[in-house]
């Protein structure tokens, strides 16, 4: 009897470590990290005792154990306390909201019980992707809404059950209001980037949208970034919030920082030299309008470099097709407008370029934190003009950092990938057709049709920069807005 009972404890105990070492972490990555991610107190994903299927997720994802941030919020958003918390730029704040999210959910019930809100509709995107691979052992439904599509599809996809949703204020608002979304039950509210959420565009949008909610809900803040502006909205709507500050420094450590004094007729001239120059796996390039980054872009397709764009007066099925070919490597560089300083999270950006100097330190920020992600290493570069001085000093103050000029050869051990035997994604070479014809043969998501891609996007032969890349430079120009200025950019 002893004896059985022994065999039997036994053979539980090595179930329970069998589940773990059958799974499929494929996507381990070995690469040395910074502190800003591995100085943590050393708990691990098992000690939350989060559901089974949840840490499959996880481990499946590739997430060995949690991060500072993941660490200190993944408790207190499962106790159901409000919660504020700053961490940097990729340091993982969408797991630690979503892990708590998918953890709370109750999928034999129907109804929406957390609400992530996001500023846009490419982070929308990335972040109902982490929810469904995280959840994927899971029977939680999640569901991704956004404006730029059509409000019926979503009213459709509505009648089958949901538990979470990921969306921006204003569509999310919208299906609310039409009572085709209930958010009664819900409650869990999530905003990622916060501060930009709560800047006067949007905190209207927010306020009506929390009407819909429960009293008691929980609502969650999360950014690397809090100025003063959300204080008002804390004290109105949270109540006794956890707060989290991991930031006991602003800017990330592996990322080096430096400015290039220009004039603005020498900064495509310099921008050519930085291509010929430094070992660029995946860069984003920041104009501060979207008539420069469309010229920008014309510019450096000119040079012989592959280049996607986006910014957001483009037509939402170019915006996805930019981002979803950008992510999967198909082009090199990307320029943008501030569309695309928040949240994004492409582990094969190691460089940053600030073509146009931002206004501000939070943009600032966000935009070099899109290299270096998870504690890994990368470049920032800003183009500095005359008229940007004042802004640099302050920023700089503001940020508590010295921004170092640029010197005549930089080290790639700062910001290149060392060959370990984690391979970060690198740019396809070959045509457009071939990198097309490449994509679908391995049976991507590639929903566009050759004659739509022919239409949307020109095709430039070009050097590329490491060899024989020939590609397209971004998406037709939306007819209702107007063409560039040629005055803008020399
Ligand atoms: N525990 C973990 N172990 C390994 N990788 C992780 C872990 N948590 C997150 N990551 C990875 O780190 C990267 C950055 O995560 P995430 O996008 O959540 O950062 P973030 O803090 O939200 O950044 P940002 O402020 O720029 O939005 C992602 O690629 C994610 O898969
Ligand atoms: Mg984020």
């Amino acid at each position: 009897m002893t004896e059985n009972l022994i065999q039997k404890f036994e053979n539980t105990t090595l179930n329970e470590q069998d589940w773990k070492a059958q799974l499929q972490a494929n996507n381990i990555d070995k690469r040395p990290k910074t502190e800003d991610v591995t100085k943590t107190r050393g708990t691990e994903f098992e000690d939350y005792y989060l559901k089974r299927e949840l840490l499959m997720g996880i481990f499946e994802a590739g997430f060995e154990r949690p991060s500072p941030i993941q660490e200190e919020s993944i408790p207190i958003a499962l106790s159901g306390r409000d919660i504020l918390a700053r961490a940097k730029n990729g340091t993982g704040k969408t797991a630690a909201f979503v892990i708590p999210s998918l953890e709370k959910a109750d999928t034999k019930k129907n109804k929406i019980q957390t609400l992530i809100l996001v500023p846009t509709r490419e982070l929308a995107l990335q972040t109902s992707q982490v929810c469904k691979n995280l959840g994927k052992h899971m029977n939680a439904k999640v569901m991704v809404t956004t404006g730029g599509t059509t409000l019926r599809d979503d009213i459709l996809r509505l009648n089958d059950p949901v538990h979470i949703v990921v969306g921006t204020p204003g569509r999310v608002l919208d299906l609310a209001g039409k009572g085709v979304a209930n958010f009664s039950e819900c409650m869990t509210f999530v905003m990622d980037e916060a501060d930009k959420l709560l800047s006067p565009e949007f905190t209207p949008i927010i306020e009506q949208l929390l009407s819909y909610f429960p009293k008691n809900r929980q609502i969650s803040l999360y950014s690397a970034t809090f100025p003063l502006i959300v204080k008002a909205f804390m004290d109105k709507h949270l109540n006794k919030p956890y707060e989290i500050n991991l930031m006991d420094e602003l800017t990330l450590r592996g990322i080096t920082q430096y400015y290039a004094f220009v004039d603005e007729s020498q900064k495509v001239h310099c921008l050519n030299t930085l291509f010929s120059k430094l070992q660029i796996n995946q860069s984003i390039i920041f104009c501060n309008s979207t008539n420069r980054v469309e010229l920008l872009a014309k510019k450096i397709t000119e040079l012989g470099y592959s280049c996607f764009y986006s910014h957001a007066k483009m037509l939402q099925s170019h915006r996805n097709r930019v981002f979803h070919n950008f992510r999967n490597g198909v082009c090199r560089n990307l320029v943008c407008s501030d569309l695309l300083t928040r949240g994004i999270d492409i582990q094969a950006v190691n460089v940053v370029v600030n073509f146009d100097f931002p206004k501000n330190a939070e943009t600032y920020l966000h935009r070099i934190g899109r290299s270096g992600r998870f504690g890994h290493r990368g470049l920032a570069i800003s183009f500095i003009s005359w008229a940007d001085r004042f802004n640099l000093y302050r920023i700089e103050n503001e940020l508590g950092t010295e921004i170092q000029p640029i010197p005549s050869s930089i080290d790639p051990s700062l910001y290149v990938f060392p060959n370990g035997n984690y391979q970060v994604p690198r740019p396809l070479t070959g045509t457009a057709e071939q990198t097309l014809a490449a994509h679908q043969a391995r049976g991507q998501e590639f929903n566009n049709n050759r004659n739509n891609y022919r239409d949307n996007y020109r095709n430039h032969s070009g050097r590329g920069n490491g060899g024989g890349y020939r590609g397209g430079y971004g998406a037709r120009r939306n007819p209702r807005y107007g063409g560039p200025n040629p005055k803008s950019l020399s």
